[in-house]
């Protein structure tokens, strides 16, 4: 999943509408042209490489064997602009074959989610059994390839814990509840005027306080509950995954650089600061006041040290300026409180795509090693957009990969405690935000092909040589790749 927020609901309208007016940044760090030859034996031995999706973006099959609408069916069939994920990529009826692609591809691991609706389709109460069975089925068909599995959101434990080696508790969570809580562009879909977007219910000024609290007590109680229980025996490990851009002063006068660091402890230390220190930062507790709720005494020791690791979804980065005249108002949302704003810079980015700025993963890690006394990192979401009708030849998106893998091995170097690389995503799917216009997978998914037949593009072949221990540079890899591409097309076509 991917999501862009951002200072006020306007700047974010306009956002969500240049999301296909793109060009491309004028690359830094590593560019294809300036990438220093690396393999993926440069990095750490148990350094993990894989590739995710989510359950609602793949599965399909979504009224089948006892599944019930979630929230996010709910929204996506009131909004006929954004598709749905009713069929998606019928994963749940192709998992085998993707499951081979995962290993011809050469991922070390799978990271991807479960639905909760078609495991516990009452929200309480039993098991559906027919949904126990295709998650036992897809997980015992990736261990018996010998993929690691990699768990997002709440928590089977019990069941799937003997195979899932990490577990993510949430997901995006100050995604979660910027976006459906004070935003109002993400389920549950609540704000209130004048913030977000003419949501029905909703209060922006103060539940987005709540719910991120609440947010973090549950996490601490499915930590605890893991912890105590399950982890002697299973030997897994478990986490929250925040969404990180990485963010830098627009100038350097002083505003704009106490701007960026409030920015920072709102989008990123709101969450990781209760969780490494025990506490919400102080200008968070200053500008959300009593709106703000605090721990006890007791919750500050459950939430405080309630990970294994910390997940980023890192995409973008964006330049903050400072505005501090939005808390002279009496009414404010989170995004009043932080003051200040965030800007893309979408100058000559091709249209669909994201800016190449690979040296944000590297700003993102050191963050995080110098103010957070170098936790283990997983990266779990990074990679480029583009249009899905765009060609298989996908040179941004190996351009982006070859940059930002090799800014993570930056950071490595330079001592950071990451663990892993996954890529955003390993198909294309049903996108929330962009229905099915953009696309991340390093395999095309034809969407008007009632097989829904999977192609891998340039990308695949440049991760899968990656993946393999094959060199990484400028265009090493890519010659042979489009010769595989036309073989592999060639041979499909021949074959129908
Ligand atoms: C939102 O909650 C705050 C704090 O509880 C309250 O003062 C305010 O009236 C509420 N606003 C709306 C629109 O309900
Ligand atoms: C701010 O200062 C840093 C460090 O000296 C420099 O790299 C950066 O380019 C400056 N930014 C601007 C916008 O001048
Ligand atoms: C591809 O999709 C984008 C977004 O929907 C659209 O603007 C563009 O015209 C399409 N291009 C082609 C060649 O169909
Ligand atoms: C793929 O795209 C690159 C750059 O956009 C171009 O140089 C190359 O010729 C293309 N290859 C094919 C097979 O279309
Ligand atoms: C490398 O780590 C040191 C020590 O934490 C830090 O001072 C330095 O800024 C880091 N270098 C980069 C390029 O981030
Ligand atoms: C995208 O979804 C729309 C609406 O569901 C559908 O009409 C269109 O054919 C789809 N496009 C592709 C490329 O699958
Ligand atoms: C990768 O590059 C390094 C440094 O240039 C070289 O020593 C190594 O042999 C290369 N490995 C492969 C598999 O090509």
């Amino acid at each position: 999943m991917m999501v862009l927020f951002t200072d006020s609901p306007r700047t974010l309208v306009l956002l969500v509408a240049m999301l296909f007016l793109l060009s491309l940044l004028a690359e830094n760090g590593h560019g294809v042209l300036t990438t220093p030859t690396y393999s993926r034996n440069d990095f750490p031995p148990h350094f993990v490489f894989g590739s995710g999706t989510s359950a609602y973006q793949v599965e399909g099959a979504a009224a089948e064997d006892g599944r019930t609408p979630s929230i996010w069916d709910t929204v996506a069939h009131s909004k006929k602009s954004m598709g749905n994920g009713d069929i998606a990529c019928d994963e749940y009826h192709k998992y085998k074959d993707d499951v081979r692609l995962m290993v011809d591809t050469g991922l070390d691991a799978y990271r991807f989610s479960i639905s909760w609706s078609r495991l516990i389709p009452n929200g309480r109460g039993p098991v559906n059994p027919k949904g126990l069975q295709y998650y036992n089925n897809l997980i015992n068909e990736l261990v018996r390839h010998g993929t690691i599995l990699w768990h997002m959101q709440m928590c089977a434990f019990r069941e799937f814990g003997d195979r899932v080696s990490h577990w993510t508790t949430v997901n995006e969570v100050n995604v979660l509840v910027l976006g459906g809580y004070d935003l109002g562009f993400s389920p549950p879909m609540r704000c209130s005027s004048p913030f977000g977007f003419d949501c029905t219910s909703g209060n922006s000024t103060s539940e987005p306080y709540t719910v991120a609290h609440n947010c973090l007590l549950a996490h601490a109680s499915a930590v605890r509950l893991y912890k105590t229980k399950y982890q002697a025996k299973h030997h897994g490990f478990i986490g929250l995954n925040l969404f990180s851009y990485w963010l830098i002063p627009l100038t350097n006068t002083t505003e704009d650089i106490t701007a960026t660091q409030r920015a920072n402890d709102f989008y990123v230390g709101w969450f990781i600061n209760p969780l490494v220190f025990g506490d919400y930062p102080d200008v968070v507790k200053r500008n959300a006041g009593s709106r703000l709720p605090s721990f006890t005494r007791y919750e500050s020791r459950q939430v405080k040290s309630s990970y294994d690791f910390i997940g980023l979804n890192h995409y973008n980065t964006l330049h903050v300026k400072d505005n501090t005249d939005s808390l002279n108002s009496d009414r404010r949302d989170v995004i009043a409180d932080m003051a200040a704003t965030l800007i893309f810079n979408w100058d000559e980015v091709p249209a669909g795509e994201f800016p190449i700025t690979p040296s944000g993963m590297q700003g993102v890690l050191e963050y995080f090693k110098q103010k957070y006394g170098n936790p283990p990192m997983f990266i779990h979401e990074n990679g480029q957009r583009t249009f899905h009708n765009t060609s298989l030849n996908d040179t941004s998106r190996i351009k982006y990969l070859n940059g930002y893998i090799g800014s993570t091995l930056d950071a490595v170097r330079n001592g950071s405690n990451t663990r892993g690389f996954f890529h955003w995503s390993f198909l294309d799917l049903y996108e929330l935000f962009g229905g099915n216009k953009s696309s991340y997978g390093l395999y095309f998914v034809d969407f008007k092909d009632p097989d829904l037949k999977r192609y891998p593009k340039l990308s695949a072949y440049w991760y899968s040589k990656f993946l393999k221990g094959g060199n990484i540079s400028n265009n090493q890899g890519v010659t042979e790749a489009k010769t595989n591409i036309h073989t592999w097309f060639e041979a499909s076509h021949s074959s129908q």
